[in-house]
């Protein structure tokens, strides 16, 4: 994830959903609370010493996938963190963590038992979280309409939104096709794929009408007809001879397993070759929420990369599978998002409607 060094601590929202680890929702619907909008609550009269077993955090019980990004590497575990009582947390403790997720681990890593926080009356917060539009909305109140913006982050994208043991068995029905499409002879190599997933190529595009992406490199895993066949064609005729078994049924099913409220609707199967990637661009003619699901062959070769909230941030995947979900709205503010890859990327993307 890029770290934006310019931008002070408070521009950032604590979100109150169902993330990666559990469900921090406070109603029914998502909310965040603005750190900007608490800051006059952060008085000396409430730092208090606190255990940090008492505190709930994101990633309290799964630590490992705390980000050991930039944000981790700069917390100084020593500037005091928030942590709200009387707020409602999936782990029952006496705290709920308000900011400082980085810093917690660190101290956690490093074996400490109590630290000073701000502590903060819970009820006091309720009332100024907002909803999601509310949260984008002001995330963009000063935005100049045909510049990238640079205000404060609020995360829309969701990592890690399916069960583990799902994209296990996903895995297992692509993993034949692997070195197939690794050897897809119809290949190419663009140098410079860097300049097409750039800040400079989304600067260039930001204030135009840009749904489907103007630039790439990548293959389809398997083309199909109207009727949803598949099909023969000169192109992707090696693709499909290799590829027509690949159950792609059965990966849609597996997803809609994970999603039982939702219809889920394969939209895309690309193969990205080292080089590959697609350009910037919205899809905010088909809004929906949607979940992709890929496969890659290194460690932090391949990314997806979003602008949200004023900033351009770049997700790499793991080695092995990675699921993100995320909107595409039909209005402005966008969801820009690319994909770039270095190494052999695999992926599947589903709408769920
Ligand atoms: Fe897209």
């Amino acid at each position: 994830m890029l770290y934006n060094e310019n931008l002070v601590w408070y521009n950032k929202t604590h979100s109150a959903i169902v993330d990666w680890e559990a469900d921090w929702t406070i109603s029914d619907e998502p909310a965040y609370l603005y750190l900007e909008d608490i800051l006059h609550l952060l008085t000396d009269d409430r730092l208090e010493t606190v255990l940090l077993s008492d505190i709930a955090w994101k990633g309290k019980h799964k630590s490992s996938l705390v980000k050991q990004d930039l944000r981790y590497r700069n917390a100084d575990p020593y500037i005091p963190g928030i942590v709200a009582f009387n707020a409602p947390n999936p782990y029952n403790d006496k705290y709920r963590m308000i900011d400082g997720k980085h810093r917690m681990h660190k101290l956690v890593s490093e074996n400490v038992k109590e630290s000073e926080f701000y502590v903060l009356d819970f009820e006091k917060l309720r009332p100024l979280f907002v909803s999601k539009k509310e949260a984008v909305v002001k995330s963009y109140s000063n935005v100049a309409p045909s510049k990238i913006p640079s205000v404060s982050y609020a995360p829309m994208l969701e990592i890690n939104p399916i069960d583990e043991d799902i994209l296990e068995e996903i895995y297992k029905i692509i993993e034949p096709f692997i070195s197939v499409l690794k050897d897809n002879p119809t290949k190419k190599v663009v140098p410079d794929w860097e300049k097409y997933v750039s800040k400079e190529s989304l600067d260039e595009i930001y204030d135009k009408d840009v749904s489907k992406n103007l630039d790439k490199n990548l293959i389809r895993v398997l083309t199909r007809g109207r009727g949803g066949e598949p099909v023969e064609s000169i192109e992707h005729g090696w693709t499909l001879s290799k590829l027509r078994f690949i159950d792609l049924a059965e990966i849609e099913w597996l997803v809609q397993s994970a999603f039982p409220k939702k219809r889920v609707q394969l939209s895309g199967d690309f193969y990205y070759p080292p080089t590959g990637f697609m350009g910037w661009h919205t899809n905010h003619d088909a809004p929906c929420e949607r979940l992709y699901i890929n496969y890659a062959s290194a460690d932090k070769k391949s990314f997806f990369r979003y602008f949200e909230g004023g900033q351009i941030v770049t997700d790499y995947d793991k080695i092995g599978m990675n699921a993100r979900k995320f909107t595409c709205p039909g209005k402005p503010p966008y969801f820009w998002h690319c994909v770039g890859s270095e190494c052999d990327r695999i992926s599947f993307g589903f709408k769920l409607l």
